[in-house]
């Protein structure tokens, strides 16, 4: 951090009775991290989970942190890749957990992006049943999505995010500092999301996006701090009304059915995840505006968005036999439809069952909007 750069610190609440909690989002506020989790009434060992990148970058500040508060950290780390979000590193990390004598005192504390997060919140959830988690993001992708809401989890040779289980974390420190190491792929995924905050939830969000989209790329503090906080807000407020994902919290996967078949015709090397999201997106919104329910120009604003922080937006060149064998993979899929999510103007959204998925992408790959 420049000196003299000021501390903003802006705290959310997610409301949710006795598993409320605080995110706080501040830039260098890392070192903070001891106090508040003494402040948390955490007493027991503090157990950190990494990576190798994210240690060499993060981990001496937040031990210094915690020595400072009086605990004597653990270090355990996993290897960096969403391939090790795998039973095989949970079964480490519990085995790590157990030889250093971890007990329902101890607390886990997820250092990391989402693939840390996601299996130190499982492991957390699962592990003596259940002891306490902190969140500390170092991803944009982790801090406007993943390390909000509870979902946590690790994937199956079958599937993502097959294995998990919803348990919220005691709070959220999030280090806008964090952000200037971030490679510029993993920046633009977790821009992905937040755009998708805007397009469906918060008109003025997506506005401000807009107006601020060189300062947003630049990773300027305040655009940081504005898109960070906003983003948590947001999601914040889907979790409070549907924690478990019984129907409003689906609208977080806008973009996402067309996003995921994109990244499977693919094989899973040309986007990134977010990449892929943000090309469902824009199809999307072309569809919506084929439905009548977004207008040319906003629909327009929706693609000039994404194009303008450096989005790819075109569909890759598949027949619609092969999107909608995707999306519609199973006999039971097809039958009974596939729950997509439309935008409904900006800001706005609506969700519809469809059982014909070849037929409504037949526009998207004629390609409207480009
Ligand atoms: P990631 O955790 O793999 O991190 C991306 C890369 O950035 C990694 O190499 C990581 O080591 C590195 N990194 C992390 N912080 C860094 C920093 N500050 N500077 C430099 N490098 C840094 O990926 P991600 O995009 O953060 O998370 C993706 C995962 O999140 C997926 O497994 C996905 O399923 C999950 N996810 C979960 C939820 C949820 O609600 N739980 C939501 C969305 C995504
Ligand atoms: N990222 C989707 C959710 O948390 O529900």
């Amino acid at each position: 951090m420049e000196k003299g750069e000021r501390l903003a610190v802006e705290t959310i609440i997610v409301g949710l009775a006795e598993r409320s909690y605080p995110i706080q989002v501040g830039i260098g506020n890392l070192g903070s991290l001891g106090s508040l989790c003494r402040e948390g009434g955490l007493s027991g060992k503090a157990v950190v989970i990494t990576n190798p990148t994210v240690a060499a970058l993060y981990l001496a500040p937040v031990l210094r942190s915690l020595v400072d508060s009086d605990y004597e950290p653990i270090v355990l780390q996993i290897p960096d890749g969403e391939e090790y979000k795998s039973s095989e590193t949970l079964q480490q990390l519990y085995d790590g957990l157990i030889e250093n004598g971890g007990d329902r005192g101890s607390f886990i504390i997820a250092l990391g992006g989402g693939v840390v997060g996601d299996i130190a919140g499982f492991a957390a959830a699962t592990y003596l049943r259940g002891i306490p988690f902190v969140q500390v993001p170092t991803t944009l992708l982790a801090q406007v999505d993943s390390s909000v809401g509870g979902k946590t989890g690790i994937n199956h040779p079958r599937g993502k995010n097959l294995i998990g289980a919803f348990y919220q974390p005691k709070f959220v420190l999030i280090d806008l500092a964090t952000l200037e190491t971030l490679p510029e792929r993993e920046y633009l995924c977790g821009l992905a999301e937040a755009v998708k905050y805007g397009i469906v939830l918060d008109r003025d969000f997506f506005e401000f996006m807009e107006a601020h989209i060189q300062p947003i790329t630049e990773r300027q503090k305040d655009a940081l701090l504005r898109v960070v906080a906003t983003s948590c807000r947001i999601k914040s407020s889907v979790v409070e009304r549907d924690e478990r994902e019984g129907g409003l919290r689906a609208v977080l996967n806008y973009g996402h059915t067309i996003g995921h078949a994109v990244e499977t015709l693919t094989g899973y090397r040309r986007f990134k995840h977010g990449e892929a999201v943000a090309i469902g997106m824009a199809q999307v919104s072309s569809l919506a505006f084929q439905k009548g329910l977004a207008t040319d120009d906003e629909t327009r604003r929706v693609t000039a968005l994404l194009k303008n922080l450096g989005f790819f937006t075109e569909l890759p060149d598949y027949s619609p036999d092969d999107y909608a064998e995707i999306i519609g993979h199973d006999k039971k899929k097809r039958d009974d439809g596939v729950t997509f999510i439309f935008n409904r103007g900006i800001g706005d959204f609506v969700m519809e069952k469809i059982v014909d998925v070849r037929t409504l992408l037949l526009t998207c790959v004629r390609g409207e909007h480009r």
